[in-house]
Order: structure tokens, then sequence, then C-alpha cells
């Protein structure tokens, strides 16, 4: 079951609300603004329900709030260096959002933008689909660019993510969700001792500026060999040069079997899991290294420093610049489809 509600309104279009239950009474809501997932109330163990993701009660939580919680990120997610890339020949300048480079797709990329919402009738399991016209040249990307995004709430409490991405010329495009997850509720405490899995035998060392090196870095001996579980504190602290270059874990890995779980967190007080499935060839393990306290989320729950992980499935960060990493070029010719399922169970 899908209800709506109006959640304000921006820039003269109104914004929903949508809460979305499946037959087992577990709740998701999504907004209709950045196409953003706004609360995951999910069991653990014993069958408390907690809401396990970062969001806000109000529109004006997210005018004012973090620009990324829960939300569709584009037209490219993660970074461009120094806001530069050439395409067909011609070079392309985007706006410098995170010294020295474009960060997300620029301050008004599709994060900050109402989608269009719609309900899907006749589906098996609670879906809401959302739309994104971006015109030519917004935010310095070329194409008349159509994003769309569904959201599927199953009965086994996985949220299915499909996004379909087409253009009307050669464009760059990376999409993902920037959902921060807390398996304790959010805002009950750090992460630090989740215990997580990535399937992953390399990552994409960075330069300061948080830039890949163009490295693929074999995982093997170093504190980002998450092949096996380890918390995710075990080893943040560690005076490894990647590790303090990210101020923790902030960093793209790569995926050693696309279309499989890649990834597991496992929360052992509460029993909360969360399984993460992608198509996707990376997923940029974020530890919430950012967060300062200074944003109150739903219920007046403050997110504090490394209280929150993200997964973000993806290509690579920087790739219009990096030619051996697998291309982000999205051709008037062939749409991208994409999906991303996060899992939530307990054990
Ligand atoms: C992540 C990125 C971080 C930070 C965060 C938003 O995707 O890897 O460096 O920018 O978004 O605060």
């Amino acid at each position: 079951m899908v209800t709506t509600e109006n959640f304000g309104s921006f820039n003269g279009k109104d914004v929903f609300l949508y809460t979305l239950t499946n037959k087992g009474g577990d709740v998701i809501k999504l907004t209709s603004y950045g196409a953003a997932i706004v609360e995951i109330n999910v069991p653990d163990r014993d069958g408390k329900r907690e809401n396990v993701t970062f969001g806000y009660d109000s529109l004006s939580g997210y005018l004012n709030g973090d620009l990324y919680f829960g939300k569709v990120v584009g037209q490219y997610a993660n970074r461009i260096a120094k806001g530069k890339f050439t395409l067909d020949g011609k070079e392309y300048t985007l706006a410098i959002n995170n010294m020295p480079n474009s960060l997300h797709g620029g301050p008004t990329g599709w994060h900050s933008r109402v989608w269009d919402g719609e309900v899907l009738e006749g589906t098996d399991y609670p879906a809401v689909k959302f739309i994104y016209h971006k015109p030519d040249m917004e935010e310095g990307y070329p194409g008349n660019v159509v994003a769309e995004v569904v959201y599927t709430w199953t009965d086994a409490n996985e949220i299915i993510i499909d996004y379909k991405v087409t253009t009307d010329r050669n464009t760059v495009v990376n999409i993902t969700n920037h959902a921060y997850f807390n398996l304790h509720g959010a805002g009950n405490g750090d992460i630090l001792d989740h215990e997580l899995m990535i399937n992953a035998s390399a990552f994409t060392p960075v330069d300061p500026t948080l830039i890949p090196t163009g490295e693929i870095r074999p995982v093997e001996g170093t504190p980002f060999d998450f092949r096996t579980f380890h918390t995710i504190g075990e080893r943040i602290n560690e005076d490894y040069e990647q590790l303090v270059k990210g101020g923790g874990y902030d960093h793209n890995f790569v995926i050693d079997i696309p279309g499989e779980v890649i990834a597991e967190v496992y929360e052992p007080a509460g029993g909360r899991v969360l399984q993460v499935i992608t198509d996707q060839p990376g997923v940029q393990l974020y530890t919430g290294n950012f967060l300062d306290s200074t944003q109150t989320g739903i219920g007046g729950k403050v997110y504090n420093y490394r209280s929150g992980f993200c997964l973000e499935t993806q290509h690579f960060p920087d790739s219009p610049n990096q030619p051996s990493f697998p291309s982000v070029l999205l051709t008037p010719e062939e749409p991208l489809l994409t999906s991303t399922t996060y899992r939530f169970s307990v054990r």
C-alpha cells in the first residue's frame, strides 16, 4: 500500500511524501524532493521497529540540512577532478563545489530538484516512480537527460531501486543513492561496531582531494580488506595513508562480481542485517567522516561523527578523466539501466 501526502513546495512545485507499507507491516517513506529515501522502519531480532536511515521530518529539514541524505545523486555521483572533462573533443566545465573538484553533480544537481512522482498501480509490491528531466547543460552537463528511478518495497523488506537514464546527445552519467544507514537506528550512536563484508578484491586509492590516482590496488594486507567480516571501527584509525587521506573510509571498492550480494552489514546487538545487491562496478564506502552533529533528523535525533555509513553503488569517481576505468559514456542509442537492492533482515 502507498499513501501520498503533501510535504510542502519548493521553487513553485509541490513536494510529496510517500509511505509504502508491505505485507509484513514494515514501512519506508520516500519524497519527491531529491527522489529521496526518508525513512526505513525495520525490526531488530526482537521485532522492535526503528528507522535505520538518515532523514528529516519536514521539507525544511531537507532544504536547510545535509545535501545528500537518502537522495538520488546525479548527473555525476562523486567527484570529477577540477570540474573538467573532455567529451567528443570538447572540454566541459562544472561548478567547483568541493575544492578543487566537482562533487555529486554540482550544487544544484539532481539531489536538489523536485522530481515528478507517480505511485505505480498493478505492481506486486508498493512502488513509486520518480522522473527528472534535466535540461541540456544544466550544471554544465551536456544532453537533455531523463532520469527515472523506481523504488519497490518488497514483502522481504527489500528496497529495489531501478534506474533508467536516457539522453539526446552524448554525455557522462554516474547515478547512485546516497542513503546513510545505522542499524542500531539512526541517531543511536556510531557505526564502528557494525560488521562489514564487501566482495571486493581491490579499491581505487585517492589523492588528498579524494580523486582516484588511477591505481587499482589489491585490498590484500590492507585495512580495506573486507572480504571477510571486520567491524567498521577495527582498522579505521590505523595510520594507513589512504585512511588518513579519507579521514576514515571514503573510497570506491572494485566489486568482484556485480549482480550478486556485493556487501553485507551486521549489527550484532540488535541483529539487523543489510545486504546490498547491485550490477554497478563500484561501491563507495563512506563512514560519515564529515558528520559533525549539526544535523538533527527524524524524531529530533542528532547525527554525530561516524554515526552513519553509506554504500553508494556507482561507477568509479572521476571516470570521465580516467580512461582505464569502466566507461560512463551515455549515448542516445542505449539507455543506462541499472539496479541496486538494499535488503533488510535479522540474524
Ligand atoms: C560521499 C563522498 C564523501 C562526502 C559525502 C557527502 O559520497 O564520498 O567524500 O562528500 O558524500 O558529505
